[in-house]
């Protein structure tokens, strides 16, 4: 869906590094729920990264991660969808599955498919996550289950970087309203995924292991707030 999977995979390829240092992740879009499909973009999508280029059986492939991108398409889609990564996982084709935008019940539902002989093991769930989108009841969910909790647009999509709390947090510790956006995620346990095609702010939003929010800024950012800056598929009902 974001076209980068080709880029993504030769950049790792080139970069140099260590491929155990690298975690890859790409989606199933809706377009491809239900068992078949998503077989077929599973592996489509090992082909656009290049996949076969690397070799699966070493300790070094890359720490591919593939995840449902949301929960749509009815409960036999979802549960088609999963059985046909926990089949790719097994076939060593990616190293751990997940979901994204999932609700609270569509995550019931997958947990008690799960449960009752499924198989599979949901090891991340992806949310829109910044102090503007509560989805702390999702959050807790998945973290009291050991589920890796990713946040997407954890800068708000870039839309938040006057908000008043963010100068004033920023100030205390010379820090910019993205890298407390960022030491906020981090600090509520999440792994947050922000974007930049900037050089310099790629580099600006590494530089987050240097200070830490206090229990005050945390409070200030804790705004209860429902607004989500792109689509939330997590309320779907169907
Ligand atoms: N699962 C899903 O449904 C879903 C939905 C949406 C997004 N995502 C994922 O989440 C990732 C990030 O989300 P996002 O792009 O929506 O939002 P984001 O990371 O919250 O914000 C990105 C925006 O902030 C700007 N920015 C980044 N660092 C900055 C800095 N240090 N100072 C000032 N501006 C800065 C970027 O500008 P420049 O790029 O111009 O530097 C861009 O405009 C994406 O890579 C995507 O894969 C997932």
């Amino acid at each position: 869906m974001y076209r980068n999977e080709k880029g993504c995979g030769r950049a790792i390829q080139n970069s140099g590094l260590d491929r155990s240092d690298v975690f890859l992740t790409t989606k199933i879009p809706p377009e491809s729920m239900g068992y078949e499909d998503t077989k077929r973009a599973v592996d489509s999508s090992l082909r656009q990264a290049g996949q076969e280029y690397f070799d699966l059986d070493t300790g070094l492939r890359i720490l591919l991660s593939i995840l449902i991108h949301a929960p749509y398409g009815g409960k036999e889609a979802r549960l088609g969808s999963w059985r046909a990564l926990v089949e790719a996982q097994k076939a060593g084709k990616t190293r751990s599955i997940g979901v994204s935008n999932y609700g609270i019940h569509h995550l019931e539902e997958l947990e008690e498919y799960i449960q009752s002989g499924g198989g599979g093991e949901i090891s991340v769930g992806q949310y829109e996550l910044h102090p503007w989108l509560d989805h702390s009841d999702i959050a807790e969910w998945c973290q009291s289950r050991g589920i890796v909790v990713e946040a997407y647009s954890p800068l708000a999509h870039g839309t938040r970087f006057r908000e008043p709390v963010l100068r004033t947090i920023g100030g205390k510790y010379n820090k910019s309203p993205a890298q407390v956006l960022i030491r906020w995620s981090l600090q509520m346990g999440f792994v947050p995924l922000p974007k930049s095609v900037t050089p310099q702010r790629i580099q600006e939003n590494s530089e987050v292991f240097d200070f830490e929010l206090d229990e005050e800024d945390m409070k200030l950012l804790d705004t209860g707030e429902y607004s989500p800056t792109d689509w939330d598929p997590t309320v779907d009902e169907d």
